[in-house]
């Protein structure tokens, strides 16, 4: 229950609501924080971390709202291997006309250049980690700060492993940013564990799907 009496709901993600899980991936995209502003487009953010996945796998993506307003989602996708395949075929040739090449200076110096978000955008490579096999899942988890602290994140990652299982996917991975620390706590609380290809500057947690009774 919030404020002002409305209660805010799970339910699977519409079309209807991709610009606003673009706008909250963008105001939680600095290490958690808002980045808007940090990149000459912020488009940029949310066309490498948030809208191919609901372009390709809209059943694996919930929401958190109240009625049509949007606070929070998860994202996610069953077989990495295969989103990479469609990323290269589907994503990249589009990602690649509107951003060509990295744009103006904004005055902030992220550890994540541009240079780098933009390089992202076509090559989902990135994505193919030693530990494919056991985890081919893998997902993101964005909430509005009004909506963080009260369980909510808690849930959605147990509707995702959930649907995750259903789909017969073992396990689910997952990267953070090395300097969002209470992402990082979260994590811990919920159950997940360092991959042995985690690095301390690009930390890669997993989790099996099941047993979301337990920890999810
Ligand atoms: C990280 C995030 C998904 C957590 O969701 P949340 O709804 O705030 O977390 P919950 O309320 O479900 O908390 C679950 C547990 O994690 C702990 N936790 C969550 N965020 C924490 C934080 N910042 N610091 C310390 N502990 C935290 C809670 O205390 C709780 O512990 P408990 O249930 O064992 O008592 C959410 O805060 C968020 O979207 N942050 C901004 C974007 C971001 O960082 N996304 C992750 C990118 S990898």
């Amino acid at each position: 229950m919030r404020e002002d009496g409305r209660v805010p709901e799970i339910r699977q993600y519409r079309a209807a609501d991709r610009d606003q899980l673009a706008h909250i991936c963008l105001l939680t995209a600095a290490a958690g924080g808002d980045a808007s502003g940090v990149y000459s487009d912020d488009s940029l953010m949310p066309e490498v971390f948030a809208l191919p996945y609901v372009e390709y796998a809209p059943e694996l993506a919930f929401v958190v709202a109240e009625g049509d307003r949007v606070l929070g989602y998860v994202i996610g996708v069953a077989d990495t291997a295969a989103f990479v395949e469609w990323w290269k075929r589907e994503w990249s040739p589009g990602f690649a006309a509107r951003h060509p090449s990295p744009g103006a200076p904004t005055g902030h110096e992220p550890r994540f250049t541009e240079a780098r978000l933009v390089e992202a955008g076509t090559s989902p490579e990135r994505m193919l980690i030693d530990e494919l096999a056991e985890y081919p899942a893998h997902l993101h988890i964005d909430l509005l700060p009004e909506l963080q602290g009260q369980g909510f994140g808690r849930r959605l990652i147990g509707t995702m492993r959930a649907a995750l299982a259903a789909r017969g996917v073992p396990a689910v991975h997952l990267g953070i940013d090395a300097s969002n620390a209470g992402a990082r706590v979260f994590y811990d609380r919920l159950g997940f564990h360092e991959l042995p290809s985690s690095r301390p500057r690009s930390p890669l947690l997993g989790i099996a799907t099941g047993d979301t009774a337990l920890s999810g």
